[in-house]
């Protein structure tokens, strides 16, 4: 299978319902893109929708067989109307024809997919796509009206040359743009009233005015989680050290210096979030003490010694908070014996999930756009495996969520 940077419908069962117009040769694309974001996908068609596109392009592509007849007995027993209106997350009906609108419109149930339409309680959003004299006729519209005031999303059309040879309001939208309102309708809201506090980046200790030790932490990791968990409504505080990156969109974030700064919001702010996930590469050690004037190279001194005094472990404190504790998420990169380091860092610091990253490979951890996790909690681990970190992102915010929900 394809793996795009993203599995934003990771899991999703979407049932793709193909009406009989010419958009339909677009179907093969809409359900290639949908599987390559993670999610599975049954094709129903009409049987008016079989002579634009064949049953078998789209077994092909979908990787199932098609289902096109209501009292077909060898697909019935396959899986049958009412399963797979109970089995679908989300059926879009693409290209939703005139015909196909007003039977739907009007209750009946004559075909395969009418019958699935009655009989799901998923959300059924519509991409209409006929020509355009037919979309503007008043029937298709009164239809139209009363499938919006039933509550459906209607996707379009888009105006432009038709195949008919046409100009105007008609054409199905493009498959990308279907793949786009599909993961927005997912991605909406579904954490809405979860809070999440979120480190991210290296940490500067400051050795002069000038100098300071610090590490090779990018801030990708933490600011992948922060859009990941924003984007699906969560509100999302996000405390940085000095990064690179732009703040997603929706993120409260605050800017940070040291590992004593970031300390000092994250205490402020770690008692009114649910969760808090510890990303940012702290500095365990800071100088003792902080040269006021730029230190200067002495004749004679080859050498020179800097005295270092441990920083505050920012996770461990909020895991330690007796009062309205966070849900606590830590990381954990390592570079040998990965799974020992990392329970004994869960069992210590009383986390509830950690995330443990072999950053002896070269192709994930810090400055990398990749990573893979090996996520541990208290009776549980699992792999997220090598992918991008805006992919990993998503995946991990699944699993927190989950976790915190008490789902595992
Ligand atoms: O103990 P270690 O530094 O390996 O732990 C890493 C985890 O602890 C990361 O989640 C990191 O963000 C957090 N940490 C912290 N404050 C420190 C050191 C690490 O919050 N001073």
């Amino acid at each position: 299978m394809i793996q795009t940077s993203l599995q934003s419908l990771s899991g999703k069962r979407i049932v793709l319902g193909i009406g009989g117009g010419i958009a339909a040769y677009k179907c093969a694309d809409l359900s290639r893109r949908l599987i390559e974001r993670g999610a599975q996908i049954r094709v129903v068609m009409t049987h008016a929708a079989k002579k634009f596109i064949t049953p078998l392009t789209m077994q092909a592509v979908s990787g199932h067989p098609v289902l096109k007849s209501l009292l077909d007995l060898g697909a019935e027993t396959a899986m049958d109307h009412i399963e797979i209106a109970k089995w679908a997350d989300f059926v879009l009906l693409a290209p939703a024809t005139a015909d196909l609108i007003a039977r739907i419109a009007a209750g009946m149930g004559n075909d395969l997919l009418t019958t699935i339409y009655l009989a799901t309680d998923a959300p059924v959003a519509f991409a209409p796509g006929m020509n355009q004299q037919m979309y503007r006729a008043i029937a298709t519209q009164e239809n139209i009206a009363t499938l919006s005031r039933r509550g459906h999303p209607i996707w379009g059309p888009a105006s432009g040359k038709q195949a008919c040879g046409d100009i105007g309001i008609g054409r199905m939208l493009e498959p990308l743009q279907l793949v786009a309102l599909i993961e927005n309708y997912f991605i909406d809201t579904d954490l809405s009233g979860l809070s999440l506090l979120i480190t991210a980046g290296p940490t500067r200790e400051a050795i002069d005015p000038v100098r300071y030790l610090s590490n090779h932490s990018s801030g990708k990791m933490g600011y992948a989680i922060a859009e990941a968990a924003s984007k699906r409504g969560a509100r999302v505080t996000l405390v940085s050290g000095p990064v690179n990156l732009p703040t997603p969109a929706n993120v409260n974030r605050i800017n940070v210096q040291s590992a004593e700064e970031m300390h000092v919001v994250v205490q402020q702010h770690a008692g009114v979030h649910q969760i808090f996930v510890a990303c940012a590469a702290v500095a365990d050690f800071k100088p003792a003490t902080m040269a006021n004037q730029k230190m200067k190279k002495k004749d004679g001194h080859d050498e020179i010694t800097l005295s270092l005094t441990k920083n505050p472990d920012i996770l461990a404190s909020v895991a330690a908070m007796t009062d309205n504790r966070p849900f606590t998420v830590g990381f954990a990169a390592e570079t040998q014996d990965v799974e020992q380091y990392a329970r004994d860092k869960l069992a210590k610091k009383n986390l509830n999930l950690i995330c443990a990253n072999d950053v002896s490979q070269q192709e994930q951890g810090c400055d990398s756009d990749q990573n893979t996790l090996h996520l541990y909690w208290p009776n549980g681990d699992k792999i997220l495996p090598l992918a991008s970190k805006v992919n990993i992102g998503h995946q991990l915010v699944g699993e927190i969520v989950l976790l915190f929900h008490g789902d595992k």
